[in-house]
């Protein structure tokens, strides 16, 4: 199991795939990607929004938002728009989103229309300048779109600007460890070497994405240098919804974390 293997195992949502490592090309990434999420994205991955942080973990449970109402929130990739519909419910006072996806701006634009809300929705990808207001913020949040970028500290960098001072930043993502293990006959094989941060492409369906899986610390040093202080990570999933499904994916889940959720403060 090489650190940078051209041709790999890797598991995407809870299915074991083939993969073929290459170089970072931060262009030929987000063309991929934004193909991927204007055609059958959602249909592929299926949307993972707010109350869930991920398959296993709930906001009701966990209450990391605590009171939104007459807070502004932006949410980086917003795709179906059920997280901003879930807290312009409670009463957040301005909803913000981007995407790099025109297909999951519309998404996100008709489903909040549909629920007699609005925001102000950017086309974008996450790591460039876009015109979002600095020092705006009180929320910024993701829900397993984070792990898209192609420049995490930069990312990172530019979240903090756009939050106010002692503003927080939620967000979830595939936990790294759920990345390299596949459940094969009620067995758990590791496939994948954890280390490996290389960008990777995977067809599902008729098309392609790109990805890379980067290690636990790799998120933490980079929410570091980007001026954040973390005050909850979660990896457990919840007990109540484990026990609500009977497959494999539920049986990894008792085993190992498949999300984490980290909630980071502004300094
Ligand atoms: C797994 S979806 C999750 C979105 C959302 N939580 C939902 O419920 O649909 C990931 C989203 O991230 C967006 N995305 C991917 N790469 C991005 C990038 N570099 N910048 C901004 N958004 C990106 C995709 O278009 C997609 O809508």
């Amino acid at each position: 199991m090489n650190k940078n293997s051209a041709y790999r195992t890797n598991i995407i949502g809870g299915d074991e795939v083939s993969a073929v490592s290459f170089d970072l090309d931060k262009r030929m990434i987000h063309e991929t990607n934004t193909l991927f999420w204007d055609t059958e994205g959602n249909d592929i991955l299926g949307a993972i929004s707010l109350p869930l942080y991920g398959a296993f973990i709930s906001e009701e449970v966990c209450q990391l938002f605590g009171d939104v109402s007459g807070r502004k929130v932006l949410e980086i990739g917003c795709g179906s728009g059920q997280s901003l519909q879930y807290l312009g419910e409670r009463q957040a006072s301005e909803l913000w989103g981007i995407d790099l996806s025109e297909n999951q701006i519309e998404k996100t634009r008709q489903h909040l229309t549909g629920h007699g809300l609005s925001a102000t929705l950017i086309c974008s990808p996450m790591e460039e300048e876009c015109g979002i207001p600095e020092d705006y913020f009180d929320y910024v949040y993701s829900i397993y779109a984070i792990g898209w970028t192609t420049d995490l500290e930069g990312t990172f960098r530019r979240i903090a600007t756009y939050l106010k001072k002692d503003g927080v930043f939620i967000f979830s993502w595939s936990h790294p460890i759920h990345k390299c293990v596949a459940v094969e006959d009620d067995k758990f094989v590791f496939k994948k070497n954890y280390f490996d941060e290389s960008w990777y492409s995977v067809t599902l369906g008729e098309n392609t994405l790109t990805l890379s899986d980067r290690e636990l610390s790799t998120y933490v040093n980079a929410l570091a240098k980007a001026g954040f202080v973390i005050e909850q990570m979660i990896e457990d999933s919840d007990e109540e919804i484990m026990q609500s499904q009977n497959n494999d994916f539920a049986k990894k889940a008792k085993m190992l974390p498949v999300t984490f959720v980290i909630k980071a403060r502004k300094l």
